[in-house]
């Protein structure tokens, strides 16, 4: 080893010992007669003295020729710090160096590599390696690490086996677009990178493995969030001769050690909550709970009393924020404001303030006594104080506007804790969706999710009534994991196709290798998922997965770093037999 300690490892009872560290320079203060250099590794910052008298002449000026991020050797005696610093484990001592190496030096840094950093994200991306030795943001990868080990733990501790599925694979229909590979040796060809090793963990199950994991990269080419990559990780599981039930179980299990672990959070028992209430209740079918403000449909009471905007909707849905009822007329054209934006989408906002003398002030007096609101407040639950704001218009729309706006809300009266989870299973999604646009139906999850057996009878006559055995695993408004229990029989699934409009010919093309499959002993099966980048977020306390992605791409999928996508040469295009435009 190059180095004695690191420089994170030294306390005042090393002090006397000789050691050699090894690391980044930081930083150099040189007070004239005192030079300082804080020298910095993964482990922390140890302070190396140098002093006029004391160090020879011909170190001093070594250690003055020193820059940031140049790399070096040092070597000297543990001394106790004349004025110690309380902010760092290492800062009751310094080094008295006796001998400097420069290992490599380093041009100026495009920016200064602290924790509180002057570089803008787009430098940091491109300097992602520089931007990585920073405290905090390594700091980040260390518990995605921490997670990771953690869960094959658990996993493997539950009999679960890791399998490694290929990525050179054909299209798996999980909704996005799929990334594809031209192939040299057969030309006009194309691999697709998986969207979720998906169809691979059933045959998993039909060879018999019955628990299989891996921690997998999946591609989907859709349009990038906050939540969403390019490429990311699902924990991908799957289990044979199990129930829904036993799946939701033992997997409520992993993610609750995984709090008590890497985080000391006891998470409560996860509730469950049906598609449909959660829908009603939150206009969403990943609910944040960490606060209450169910939603409240005032159709009843707020229709036929003139109000043209409320008499033709499909519905009158709203909210009670507590204790809101001295929102001022800025503060609610503030809030009319957000719903008006054309990402919510609204076309305006009524508001009932209940004042804390009884009386009622709202946006629509001219249409309602104070009886009638009354009757609202007595529906909300409502109390003195509290402020009802309500949207209304088609069912889904008016719900989606108002699940923005209690979100929005939420954060607003910081009832979105980023120290508190509440975790929930969201079940009983519908099995098929229809596509507005194409009229047709599509699987809601994917299509090797089965229906609940008392509805199949229903596909036929009202497919998008169908409950699917689908659930996701929903913590802080955030979709952390989804699965299903599957179809395992053929004749099942050729009937999916069937509804999802493949012909027979197009089913046995893209999937005629499961189906087959499905011929020879295939065991009842289920599993989930989950977004590895979305848990390790979520346990960072941050809203972006990208932080937590050592190499992440761009909003426009761009890895600014490696310049990537970029063209290739004509040579490799030809050799793959692929013309331009
Ligand atoms: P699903 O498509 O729901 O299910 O994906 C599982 C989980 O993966 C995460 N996720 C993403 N994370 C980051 N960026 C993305 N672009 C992205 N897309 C999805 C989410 C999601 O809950 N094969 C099925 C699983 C199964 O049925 O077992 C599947 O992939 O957290």
């Amino acid at each position: 080893m190059l180095r004695t300690h690191t420089c994170g490892e030294l306390r005042i009872e090393h002090v006397n010992e000789s050691v050699t560290l090894c690391g980044w320079v930081q930083r150099v203060r040189d007070k004239g007669g005192m030079l300082w250099v804080d020298l910095r590794d993964r482990y922390g910052i140890t302070q190396l003295l140098f002093e006029e008298g004391s160090t020879a002449p011909e170190l001093l000026s070594q250690a003055r020729a020193l820059g940031r991020e140049f790399v070096i050797k040092a070597t000297g005696n543990v001394v106790e710090r004349f004025s110690k610093n309380d902010k760092i484990p290492t800062g009751d001592i310094e080094i008295r160096v006796g001998t400097l190496e420069v290992l490599n030096a380093s041009e100026v840094p495009p920016f200064i590599i602290e924790n509180d950093t002057d570089g803008g994200e787009d430098l940091r991306m491109k300097y992602r390696y520089l931007d990585l030795r920073r405290t905090e943001v390594r700091e980040k990868l260390q518990l995605r690490s921490k997670l990771a080990i953690a869960t094959r733990n658990y996993l493997a501790n539950q009999d679960f086996i890791e399998v490694e599925t290929p990525v050179l694979i054909k299209s798996t229909p999980e909704g996005a677009r799929d990334f594809v590979v031209p192939s040299r040796m057969n030309q006009g060809e194309f691999y697709a990178l998986p969207q979720s090793p998906q169809t691979f963990k059933q045959l998993l199950m039909v060879s018999g493995f019955d628990r299989y994991f891996q921690i997998v990269k999946c591609f989907r080419d859709e349009d990038l969030r906050a939540d969403r990559q390019p490429e990311f990780t699902q924990i991908d599981c799957e289990m044979a001769f199990v129930t829904r039930e036993d799946v939701l179980n033992l997997f409520e299990g992993m993610v609750r050690s995984l709090f008590k672990d890497i985080k000391e959070v006891d998470l409560p028992e996860f509730p469950r909550m049906t598609y449909q209430d959660a829908m009603r209740l939150y206009g969403s079918d990943k609910p944040d709970t960490r606060f209450d403000m169910k939603f409240v449909e005032f159709n009843e009471v707020a229709q036929n009393k003139g109000f043209n905007v409320f008499d033709q909707a499909e519905l009158v849905v709203g909210i009670c924020a507590k204790g809101c009822a001295e929102y001022t007329r800025k503060q609610l054209d503030a809030l009319t404001d957000f719903v008006r934006r054309p990402q919510v989408g609204a076309k305006g906002l009524v508001y009932v303030k209940c004042n804390p003398d009884g009386s009622f002030k709202s946006s629509v007096d001219k249409f309602y006594t104070q009886d009638d609101l009354q009757s609202w407040a007595d529906l909300a639950g409502a109390e003195k104080g509290d402020l009802l704001l309500v949207l209304s218009g088609k069912a889904n729309e008016a719900r989606k506007q108002l699940n923005e706006l209690r979100l929005h809300l939420g954060d607003e009266l910081g009832l979105r804790d980023k120290n508190d989870f509440s975790p929930l299973w969201v079940v009983d999604f519908p099995l098929l969706e229809l596509d507005e646009e194409t009229g047709k139906y599509h699987a809601m999850h994917h299509p090797f999710t089965s229906a609940k057996k008392e509805d199949i009878e229903l596909l036929d006559q009202s497919p998008g009534e169908v409950r699917a055995n689908a659930y996701d695993m929903v913590i802080n408004g955030v979709e952390v994991g989804g699965g299903s229990i599957r179809i395992h029989d053929k004749p099942t699934q050729q009937l999916m196709f069937k509804h999802l409009g493949f012909s027979e010919e197009e089913a046995k093309a893209q999937f005629g290798f499961l189906m087959e499959a499905f011929e020879y002993g295939a065991p009842p099966h289920g599993g989930i998922a989950f977004g590895f980048d979305r848990l390790c977020a979520l346990f960072g306390g941050s809203d972006s997965i990208r932080d937590y992605i050592a190499f992440p791409k761009n909003t426009s999928g761009r890895d600014v770093m490696i310049d990537s996508p970029s063209h290739v040469s004509d040579d490799q295009l030809e050799e793959l037999g692929i013309k331009l435009r």
